[in-house]
């Protein structure tokens, strides 16, 4: 696998056109503008994922909604469920997502692509419920998913962290996981990133040694509230993006806001003409002063 980069977004709770979510928020048009703004990223990203809550409530219409604005996108796709989402009608309406099973079954899968790290969907969905659950039947499906590629860089993908978070309202909901999900995780260390979504903030954890990234909302996030007696409220701050940087065997996260038109200035002495020979002296050990001067530029 070379080097790749991986744009992360999560919950957009879609609803039907023209109505607005919650009456308020214009989820549909927030994603166009999340989705133009990783169009126009420079490195372009090479893959987005988004971890589930597609819609606000399941219905043929917000489906569509969906798949209209996800048709702006040029940029190959991986998509799962969230609680608020109805797999079958997810299956059904975006057909072109083909490893999601038809007919309702649980939206697990794995995408073997030879640029890209193997990215395991892993459902943990309770259809009907706010929370996660990992039995048997979730660990038997992962521990076979993940067992036969032990040498491999994975990437998992999951609708709700598998951690509790720290938002209490969020974490009342989720009661603890069977501790053998964090046992598989630690035991399949090519396991190094889990990304997901639910909790709409930008958060990081650690899950079995491995780090989770939980994308926040583009659509609306949750305000931070740490106090279990504070009632929890919706916020309209700006949406960010989340890049995961692959580079072959290990990851890192970035994230970028949604908006792009923010100035930027040089560093002094930099410029298309310095830049190579200044990079070449910073390799070969260069301190700061002796590379990002004006003067040291124009000797080099
Ligand atoms: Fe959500």
């Amino acid at each position: 696998m070379a080097s790749m980069l991986i744009a992360h977004i999560s919950d957009p709770h879609i609803v039907e056109q023209p109505k607005l979510c919650y009456d308020t928020v214009d989820t549909r048009a927030n994603l166009a503008r999340v989705l133009a703004r990783i169009e126009t990223m420079r490195p372009t990203p090479d893959l987005v994922v988004l971890t589930g809550d597609l819609v606000d409530e399941p219905s043929a219409e917000a489906y569509a909604t969906l798949r209209e604005t996800l048709g702006s996108l040029s940029i190959p796709l991986i998509l799962l469920p969230g609680n608020h989402d109805d797999r079958a009608l997810l299956a059904k309406s975006l057909p072109e997502h083909n490893y999601l099973p038809q007919g309702g079954g649980k939206a697990h899968f794995v995408i073997d692509r030879t640029d890209a790290p193997l990215i395991v969907g892993f459902d943990a969905v309770v259809p009907g419920c706010e929370h996660a659950f990992v039995g048997n039947e979730e660990l038997d499906w992962l521990a076979q998913a993940l067992g036969g590629n032990s040498s491999r860089p994975t990437m998992l993908m999951m609708h709700h962290p598998p951690v509790h978070t720290g938002l209490a309202f969020m974490d009342a909901m989720q009661p603890p996981l069977d501790p053998r999900f964090e046992s598989l995780i630690a035991r399949h260390r090519q396991v190094r990133l889990i990304v997901c979504g639910h909790v709409h903030r930008t958060i990081d954890a650690v899950f079995g040694g491995t780090r989770v990234a939980v994308s926040g909302s583009t659509g609306f996030q949750f305000e931070f509230a740490l106090d279990p007696n504070t009632p929890p409220r919706f916020s309209l701050e700006t949406p960010s993006i989340r890049l995961h940087h692959w580079n072959g065997e290990s990851v890192t996260s970035f994230t970028a806001p949604l908006a792009e038109n923010w100035p930027s200035f040089g560093f002094p002495g930099v410029n298309e003409a310095t830049w190579p020979e200044m990079m070449r002296r910073m390799r070969d050990g260069a301190s700061r002063n002796d590379v990002y001067t004006p003067e040291t530029a124009a000797e080099g």
